[in-house]
């Protein structure tokens, strides 16, 4: 909401934003922390909480890569809320793959809250469109606000459709008809993310993983070269093996933090239909050989800057 959606809450509803863990700064980006129970206990002993009408929990967090926030954390979370009468909800956008990470059923997952937001188009590979879910009054009148918002369409239909047929293939139904369950996405990046971040990997100089160990179907890797290095060496490993090992990359900011590291290009991975019939090592061999290159061209750099 405080990075996407052009300040919606405010500009329409008049709300304004707690962001939380830090006072005014979203936590973001390589080792930042998951929301926990502490960073909106903290703001309560401020009477900060005063007037808050919400608190709305994204499970997994897609700026940190998909982490978690612990089960422990949620169920503190929702008793605070009751506690103060302050509803809690869940940005559930990938609230499929979230499932993966704790030990909970998805009804068991989704108890906490109030209300949950669920996309159509993420883990279910929908067309477009999300759902609402909570109390039938709570949702009656967030249908008229759809109105008065003007997202309303002449019909879902085609939105409905595809979202119910992402969910028969890729949720209830994924095993009988051979597709990859959510739980193994999750299992075969975890394998994969352990050889990128051993040691002996040459892949380990150019890529750190955030998080270190993937929780849900979903990781962000932090790459050293330039955005236009990696989209060079990609192309060169693409012709050498026939294996394209991202499409979307993107630069890293200066005043990213992970630009002090010396990061210089990052990008999101998780694994689909496609991508997750290709065997583990063919990945690992195609990300060796794009790292192997990365190296050459930085010693290659540094010699000639060494030489000017
Ligand atoms: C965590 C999260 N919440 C909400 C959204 C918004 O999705 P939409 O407005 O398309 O339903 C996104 C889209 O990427 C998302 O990643």
């Amino acid at each position: 909401m405080l990075l996407h959606e052009q300040e919606g809450f405010q500009e329409l509803c008049g709300m304004s934003a707690v962001s939380l863990p830090t006072d005014g700064e979203i936590g973001m980006g390589l080792h930042a922390e998951p929301l926990l129970y502490r960073h909106v206990l903290a703001q309560a002993k401020d009477d900060y909480l005063e007037g808050v009408s919400t608190v709305i929990l994204e499970l997994p967090h897609r700026e940190l890569g998909g982490k978690l926030t612990p089960w422990q954390d949620i169920v503190q979370l929702q008793q605070l809320c009751k506690d103060r009468g302050i509803a809690f909800h869940c940005d559930g956008a990938r609230i499929f793959e979230a499932t993966t990470g704790y030990q909970q059923s998805l009804p068991e997952l989704v108890k906490p809250f109030d209300s949950v937001y669920v996309s159509f188009y993420k883990g279910l590979g929908g067309l477009s469109g999300a759902m609402l879910l909570g109390p039938k009054d709570f949702c009656d009148e967030a249908r008229i606000w759809l109105r008065r918002f003007g997202g309303n369409l002449y019909t879902l239909l085609p939105y409905a459709v595809s979202g119910s047929s992402g969910y028969q293939k890729y949720w209830k139904d994924a095993k009988q008809r051979n597709n990859l369950t959510f739980l193994e996405k999750k299992e075969k990046l975890v394998r994969v993310a352990k050889v990128f971040s051993s040691e002996e990997s040459i892949i380990s100089q150019v890529v750190t993983l955030e998080p270190p160990v993937p929780q849900v179907n979903m990781v962000h890797l932090y790459l050293r070269p330039s955005l236009e290095d990696c989209n060079r060496i990609r192309d060169q490993v693409q012709e050498q093996l026939g294996v394209s090992i991202f499409h979307r990359i993107r630069a890293i900011e200066e005043d990213d933090p992970a630009f002090e590291e010396g990061f210089r290009s990052k990008f999101e991975l998780s694994i689909g239909q496609a991508n997750g019939s290709v065997p583990d090592n063919v990945w690992i061999q195609a990300w060796t050989e794009f790292c192997k290159a990365a190296v050459v061209d930085s010693k290659l750099a540094t010699t000639l800057s060494e030489g000017e």
